[in-house]
């Protein structure tokens, strides 16, 4: 190990503010480009902080996101046992991954996105509607930033949303780094079975929804197996709620608590697609940043990375890096923060932002507007953080208006 500096534990230590990266994490950014960080099986490969290294790695092939490769850096002992045999395509490398990404690109484009606007209007108006009938104080969280993007993943893919108590218990799991191997490949074989079923259903009966389509047009052509398909129902679920229902609270939060920008974005609408990109920017609440494993020799900077060595990039520590952002740690939604790297970078860039990002603006705009007073209930140090889930966010968010 060429760094002098001791290894940084992970899991993170407690954030001193609960939006910005915890202060171990940036200094060590503002220390040296490449260190070391010490992971839960006393593995210590890299720690990439800063924006420029993020961006460069994740874009350069040399560096792999194959899970199966010796020396991948798994950031619990969960999730090495969620992806023993039972890869998906973003724990693969191109052409595997392409070939698998390739078939769903046509479900996510801007235009098929813009397409879902009303759909995803009047999902927000709903969930609004029950809101503002009922007495406040009411929870955020559960009645408003986690349905949303359950029931639109769940029209996406044609998923019954009656069933969503039992499918966010176990992505939830999925996610959560203090969960040991044995409760996460339960929650594995449980959500597999049930999209199993699923599947077996859309077979059968097929309705106008993504699974479907996958089955008639790419199973019946021998292009996708059924476990294939299986598989990458899986992946949008758990990637399809969790992190834009924590992004939508979190950021309802942000804005509560800085005021002067709340004002700016409740005064002038048009600003808010703008503060979409920034909260994405300012939360980046994938928290434990990206893995990725050497596949050669690399020589970065004054180090060199050995093939089968891990690094893991962290999205919070280059989002507010000075080099890319003035003033990172302001929360300004008047800044252009559309270069931030909040859904990844290179081949992995988030397959569902734009879906994401729409649900993020429908949602933002419509809660501002619909409920000109909302507050908070309680002071923001009674709040409590996920501090140990992949995805970071606020466990709970009471709110009045
Ligand atoms: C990949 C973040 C919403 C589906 C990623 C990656 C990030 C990310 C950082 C890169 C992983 C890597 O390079 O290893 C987010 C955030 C979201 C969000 C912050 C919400 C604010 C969604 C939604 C969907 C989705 C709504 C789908 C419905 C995916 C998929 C991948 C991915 C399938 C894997 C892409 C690949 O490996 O080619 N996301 N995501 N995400 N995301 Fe998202």
């Amino acid at each position: 190990m060429s760094s002098s500096i001791t290894p940084l534990l992970h899991p993170e230590t407690a954030r001193q503010c609960p939006f910005a990266p915890p202060a171990p994490y940036t200094e060590r950014r503002e220390e040296q480009p490449l260190s070391r960080i010490v992971l839960w099986d006393g593995s210590t490969p890299w720690l990439a902080t800063r924006f420029d290294d993020v961006r460069r790695i994740l874009k350069d092939s040399r560096f792999s996101a194959d899970t199966s490769r010796p020396g991948y850096p798994f950031r619990s002992a969960g999730l090495r046992a969620l992806t023993e045999g039972r890869r998906n395509f973003g724990q693969m490398d191109d052409p595997e991954h392409g070939r698998l990404r390739g078939m769903l690109a046509g479900e996510f484009t801007l235009s098929r996105m813009e397409r879902l606007r009303p759909e995803i209007q009047r999902i927000v108006d709903g969930f609004i509607d029950q809101l503002a009938d009922r007495t406040p104080p009411a929870d955020l969280v559960s009645e408003f930033a986690l349905p949303i993007p359950s029931l639109v993943i769940c029209r996406l893919l044609g998923a019954p949303y009656s069933d969503r108590a039992f499918f966010q218990k176990h992505s939830m799991t999925l996610l959560d780094r203090s969960r040991n191997e044995g409760e996460v490949a339960n929650a594995e074989s449980e959500l597999s079975r049930f999209l199993s079923e699923l599947v077996d259903q859309k077979s059968s009966d097929p309705q106008d929804d993504l699974l479907s389509r996958l089955v008639a047009e790419r199973e019946a052509t021998g292009q996708l197996t059924r476990a294939e398909i299986v598989g990458i129902a899986r992946l949008l679920l758990v990637a399809g709620h969790e992190t834009t229902a924590n992004m939508i609270a979190l950021s309802a939060l942000a804005l509560l608590t800085h005021p002067e920008q709340l004002a700016a974005v409740r005064n002038d609408p048009a600003l808010v697609k703008g503060s979409v990109e920034e909260l994405l920017r300012y939360l980046s609440v994938a928290q434990t940043g990206l893995s990725r494993v050497a596949v050669e020799d690399i020589e970065w900077g004054d180090e060199t990375i050995r093939a089968g060595e891990g690094i893991v990039c962290m999205l919070n520590t280059a989002n507010r890096d000075p080099r890319q952002f003035t003033s990172p740690d302001d929360l300004d939604v008047r800044r252009d923060a559309r270069s931030h790297v909040a859904f990844g970078f290179g081949v992995h860039h988030c397959l569902g932002h734009p879906l994401a990002r729409l649900e993020l603006q429908v949602a933002l705009e419509t809660l501002l507007r619909r409920l000109p007073n909302l507050r908070l209930a309680v002071s923001p140090d009674e709040l409590s953080y996920r501090y140990e889930m992949a995805v970071f966010g606020v466990r709970e968010l009471p709110v009045a208006w």
